[in-house]
């Protein structure tokens, strides 16, 4: 148990990578945990392995009745979500030119990233705003704060992750609800087999990458980022990997 004993936290995009993670972090600090997704089966699971401290919910982040209809489908006891961890994304298509990709996969990009960050966001905050307390986590990227070749929807909507964060922090500056936002670098999950479509691709991703960090790694850091004393609020950290080979002799 830890600091965060009998808090209730919603991890969305937790049947995978960072959420999962995340998930078992909070758990492991005292957190009752909402796991969040679309694939329910591996949200039993995850919650089977956390015992009474996690219960698995299915939900869509694009679909506007099933975040709607969030709250009314948890137990009574859940409802007053104390930490919103605004996980769940995706790049499919990306790592292209802009006129190779479709309207429909950048759609789908914003659409998940940034409007059903958005939708999810908007759902917790009247009992936030009720209780005058409440943590919101968005998950952006290093692609919200710089640009690279080849990522412009993804970048687009982690820029707006990003400004969305910031725009939050100002608006509920003055209450008891903090606003933080956490940009990765470059993680091991399945984001790249997402992105590509193809598993294999995805690993040669990241292999041909070198050095990545591990969805424990931003679990580590949310968890940071929340159990710090009520008048600081931690407003972003950058977390990137270092270019060194966990096996190398060179320090
Ligand atoms: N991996 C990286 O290098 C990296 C770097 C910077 C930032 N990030 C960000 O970190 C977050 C997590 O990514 P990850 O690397 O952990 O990828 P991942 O392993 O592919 O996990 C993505 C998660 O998002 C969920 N998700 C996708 N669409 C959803 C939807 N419509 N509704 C609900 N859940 C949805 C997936 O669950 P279901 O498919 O079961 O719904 C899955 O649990 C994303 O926001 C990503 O942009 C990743």
């Amino acid at each position: 148990m830890g600091h965060l004993d009998g808090k209730i936290a919603l991890v969305t995009g937790a049947s995978a990578g960072i959420g999962e993670q995340t998930a078992r972090t909070l758990a492991d600090a005292g957190a009752q945990v909402i796991c969040a997704a679309r694939r329910l089966p591996r949200l039993e699971k995850l919650a089977a392995e956390l015992g009474d401290a996690a219960i698995a919910v299915e939900l869509d982040v694009t679909d506007e009745e099933s975040v709607a209809k969030l709250l009314d489908r948890l137990p009574l006891d859940w409802r007053d979500i104390d930490i919103l961890v605004n996980n769940a994304g995706h790049d499919i298509g990306g790592r292209r030119q802009f006129h190779e990709g479709t309207a429909a996969q950048w759609a789908a990009t914003i659409e998940t990233n940034v409007i059903g960050l958005m939708r999810v966001t908007r759902t917790v905050l009247d009992s936030m705003v009720e209780r005058n307390t409440g943590h919101i986590v968005n998950i952006g990227s290093v692609a919200g704060i710089q640009a690279y070749k080849a990522c412009a929807a993804y970048a687009a909507s982690k820029h707006a992750v990003h400004g969305l964060s910031e725009t939050l922090r100002f608006d509920y500056g003055a209450t008891g609800i903090k606003i933080s936002e956490v940009l990765p670098g470059m993680v091991e999950t399945e984001f790249a087999a997402t992105r590509f479509g193809d598993e294999k691709r995805g690993e040669e991703y990241y292999r041909d990458f070198g050095v990545c960090l591990m969805p424990e790694d931003i679990a580590r850091s949310v968890r940071f980022v929340l159990e710090q004393p009520s008048d600081v609020v931690i407003a972003q950290i950058v977390v990137v990997p270092t270019r060194r080979k966990p096996d190398s002799s060179i320090v």
